[in-house]
């Protein structure tokens, strides 16, 4: 039988992301499986149905799971969906592995193995995967550009009959693959641009942008090329060499983030009074908690002249383009899953042993299973 890989239209609220785009079906094809799309799944991006020339497009959602051996997916399915997924199938997408426990029991009992984008290891030979990366780098741009819209002045230097218009000054905090797309797209931009991370490797990155990066004496890289949490102390360090950059900006970008845990507080209300009337902060990190203590995620929050925006799901925002990444992402993840129209699934493969969740009724990702296993929710 031939392997079918499905896609469901989104249904999170706001997500106008698909996780196949009409130009991997082509790919799919070569893999030697059979491709089935729900009815308008591609809509919110760009693609008509008819795009989708080669693959199966299906009525339901009801439909789509019960065919499905493996499922792709852009966001985590609800309890409900993850149900409905044919036992023993293959789900691929953004899992949540830090969250939805109640989820993840559902592939459990189901017997799913789940295959999550966030748990692809940084390592050079699955850069193709790694679909954080392709996600973020699309914030950082349009962080960059929402912080030149927002912003009262203007990023360019200007000469002008009407005088001389100095460049914007734009602080980006948290230099990782988001924070350097800030960087450089504020630089296109024309403005001055600082940029700090814990990570002391991003200086020399920072600057071959043009940025300038801001010392402040705290060193925190953690594992797997990622952060660690800062201690009291470094905390304090930082935030007072950091409040004087973030008092002289006219447009601060933050990026900053811990894997699995609530985004870390960089930026106080105390520091914010201390910024120029007109200035914004654009808060990558809202939907986790958020780099600065006033942000709220998905609203604008006015505090003293200054406007901090706290954006969802930017990636959405560039549906077309960010579902043509993610969608080149899974597909070739799939292409280590499956071979010759052949499920083979390698767990000596180091991409596959640690992106996988969920296998044979086990949860595979060390800290999901102890989470599990201690009974939290
Ligand atoms: P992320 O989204 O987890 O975090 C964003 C940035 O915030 C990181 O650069 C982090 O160091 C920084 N940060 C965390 N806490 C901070 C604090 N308190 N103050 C200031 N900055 C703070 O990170 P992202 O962008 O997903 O990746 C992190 C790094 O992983 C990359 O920059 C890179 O070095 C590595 N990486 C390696 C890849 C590979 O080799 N295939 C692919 C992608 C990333």
């Amino acid at each position: 039988m031939t392997i079918k890989v499905a896609v469901p239209k989104e249904t999170a609220p706001g997500e106008r992301r698909v996780a196949l785009v009409p130009s991997v079906v082509k790919q799919l094809d070569k893999l030697g499986v059979e491709t089935l799309i729900q009815a308008g799944a591609g809509e919110t991006s760009g693609f008509d149905d008819a795009d989708y020339e080669g693959a199966k497009v299906v009525g339901s959602a009801e439909e789509l799971y019960a065919a499905a051996d493996i499922v792709l997916r852009v966001q985590p399915p609800t309890v409900e969906d993850a149900g409905k997924l044919k036992e023993g199938s293959i789900l691929l997408g953004f899992l949540s592995p830090h969250e939805g426990d109640s989820r993840i029991k559902n592939f459990l009992k189901r017997r799913i193995t789940s295959f999550s984008m966030e748990l692809v290891p940084r390592i050079t030979r699955a850069q193709s995967i790694d679909a954080l990366s392709s996600q973020a780098s699309i914030s950082g741009y349009k962080c960059a550009l929402l912080a030149a819209s927002r912003c009262s002045r203007l990023f360019p230097m200007l000469t002008t009959a009407a005088g001389t218009i100095r460049p914007a000054k734009v602080l980006v905090i948290g230099a990782g693959v988001a924070g350097l797309q800030a960087i450089a797209t504020a630089k296109r931009l024309g403005a001055i641009v600082e940029a700090y991370d814990v990570r002391s490797a991003t200086k020399e990155q920072v600057e071959s942008l043009g940025g300038k990066f801001v010392e402040t004496g705290v060193k925190a890289e953690g594992e797997g090329g990622y952060a660690r949490e800062l201690t009291a102390e470094e905390k304090k360090q930082q935030a007072e060499v950091l409040a004087d950059h973030i008092a002289a900006a006219d447009a601060v970008i933050t990026t900053a983030a811990i894997p699995g845990k609530p985004a870390p507080k960089i930026i106080e209300t105390a520091t914010v009074e201390r910024m120029k009337r007109g200035a914004v902060i654009i808060d990558m990190a809202a939907e986790t908690g958020g780099n600065c203590e006033l942000t709220k995620a998905g609203e604008d929050v006015e505090h003293k002249g200054v406007t901090v925006v706290g954006p969802k799901n930017i990636p959405s925002t560039a549906a077309t383009h960010a579902s043509e990444m993610y969608s080149r992402n899974l597909y070739n993840l799939l292409a280590l899953l499956v071979k010759d129209g052949e499920l083979n699934v390698d767990f000596d493969d180091q991409v596959i042993a640690d992106s996988c969740l969920t296998h044979d009724g086990e949860v595979r990702h060390g800290p999901t299973r102890e989470r599990l296993q201690g009974g939290n929710k």
